[in-house]
């Protein structure tokens, strides 16, 4: 196999992402940040690492570039030189754990879904500006290329997907419950992990909640099967008590530079579509759906697989409410999004101010997000 795989941002996720793909057989890695100096580092740090590990390439291909993602052109550019045939985006204007520097009490109001909180939807435009200029970049340059996405694909894939520009597939979320709830239920059952199959359609929204507090608002809706040795033992699980109130003493290690299980549930389905696996996996976004479910990855993409015994109009029930509840209503045709009444009056209460966009279109993206920048700035500086 001879392949390139285009990572862009190199925080906490991309970073970690880079190492793990550095260790592919026969891939070439090119490692993209706004950051040129620190992308350039990545990358030598993949080479030494690598060397010292005795890994299958002790001197991997790697590349560095230095792209302003804010600027079209400059994606353009890279895609032309590089020609990814799978590209990583993890960037972001504002990433997830800037929201924990405030309390918890106040964090968890501007971050868990609803009825507990306003849902993630007004952090939306962080996430979305460079995520919109890569996917018109892919679009009108490499539309061939497979784009796997972090940042928001619960419902930024869902809002492009209305104007063509979904990225094939998001990484995370719920897939990150799969190895969690496997322990969690092997343990209780004196089983082992791999005695046990999940199956899990949820968004987002239900994430944060459970894997802080243990605990989800029974307002958000999801839908789980556990099988042991392939048969249904779902029934026999008290949810809230068995699964979700004993996930916080099982969470990896989750902060800003520290983001290795997000990296590897990327890897997972970056690895299906390179190596053509064809594997079912847990995935947030696929084919431009809000939420996350079972899919199959290999080369040409992403499908659904809808659980047989859960059919397809329920599944998109649970995603579309669960996508309500994490602050949006349905979204407009031409992609414009609407901020829903609980949403628009946590934001408006806790960040005291007129919310402007709380309803935006893309070419409305980036004054979207300095809005809510400044405000998160301000509401920041009075708890420091
Ligand atoms: N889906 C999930 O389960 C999950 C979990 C964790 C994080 N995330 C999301 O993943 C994304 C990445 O998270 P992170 O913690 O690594 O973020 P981060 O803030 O640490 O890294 C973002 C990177 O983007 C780069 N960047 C910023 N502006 C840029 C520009 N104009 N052009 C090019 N690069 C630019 C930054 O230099 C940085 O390296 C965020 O959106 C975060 O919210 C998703």
């Amino acid at each position: 196999m001879s392949k390139t795989l285009l990572i862009l941002g190199l925080g906490g996720v991309g970073c970690f992402a880079a190492h793990l793909a550095a260790r592919l057989p026969g891939l070439h890695v090119v490692v993209g940040d706004v950051r040129g100096e620190h992308a350039r580092q990545v990358a030598n740090s993949l080479i030494s690492v690598n060397f010292f590990e005795r890994a299958a390439q002790r001197f991997p291909r790697v590349d560095a570039v230095e792209v302003d993602m804010l600027h079209p052109e400059a994606i353009v550019r890279v895609l032309e030189t590089w020609q990814p045939d799978v590209i990583f985006n993890a960037t972001t204007l504002l990433s997830w754990w800037h929201q924990h520097r405030l309390p918890h009490a106040l964090a968890r109001r501007i971050y868990y879904g609803a009825p507990e909180g306003c849902g993630l939807r007004p952090w939306a435009p962080g996430h979305g500006v460079l995520l919109t200029n890569l996917m018109r970049a892919v679009r009108a340059t490499l539309p061939q290329a497979r784009v796997v996405n972090v940042s928001g694909p619960d419902y930024l894939h869902e809002m492009l997907g209305k104007v063509g520009l979904a990225p094939d597939v998001g990484v995370g979320n719920v897939a990150l419950l799969e190895p969690i709830l496997r322990c969690i239920v092997a343990e209780k059952r004196h089983v082992p992990p791999e005695a046990l199959d999940v199956t899990l359609v949820g968004h987002h929204c239900m994430c944060m909640q459970i894997f802080q507090e243990g605990a989800l608002a029974p307002e958000i809706p999801f839908y789980l099967k556990i099988e042991e040795d392939k048969k249904d033992i779902t029934h026999e699980l008290d949810i809230d008590r068995d699964l979700w109130a004993q996930v916080p003493a099982h969470m990896p290690l989750l902060s800003d530079i520290h983001q290795q299980c997000v990296a590897a549930s990327a890897m997972q389905v970056i690895r299906a579509m390179l190596y053509d696996t064809g594997e079912i996996l847990h995935a947030p976004g696929p084919q431009g759906l809000p939420a996350g479910c079972p899919v199959r990855v290999d080369a040409s993409g992403v499908t659904v697989v809808v659980p047989p015994e859960l059919g397809r109009e329920r599944m998109l029930q649970i995603m579309y409410e669960a996508n309500r509840c994490e602050g949006f209503e349905a979204t407009a045709d031409d992609g414009t999004v609407t901020a829903t009444p609980h949403c628009i009056a946590v934001v408006e209460e806790i960040f005291g101010m007129r919310w402007r966009y709380r309803r935006f279109g893309l070419d409305e993206m980036f004054d979207a997000y300095k809005e809510i920048t400044n405000a998160f700035t301000n509401l920041l500086a009075r708890y420091q």
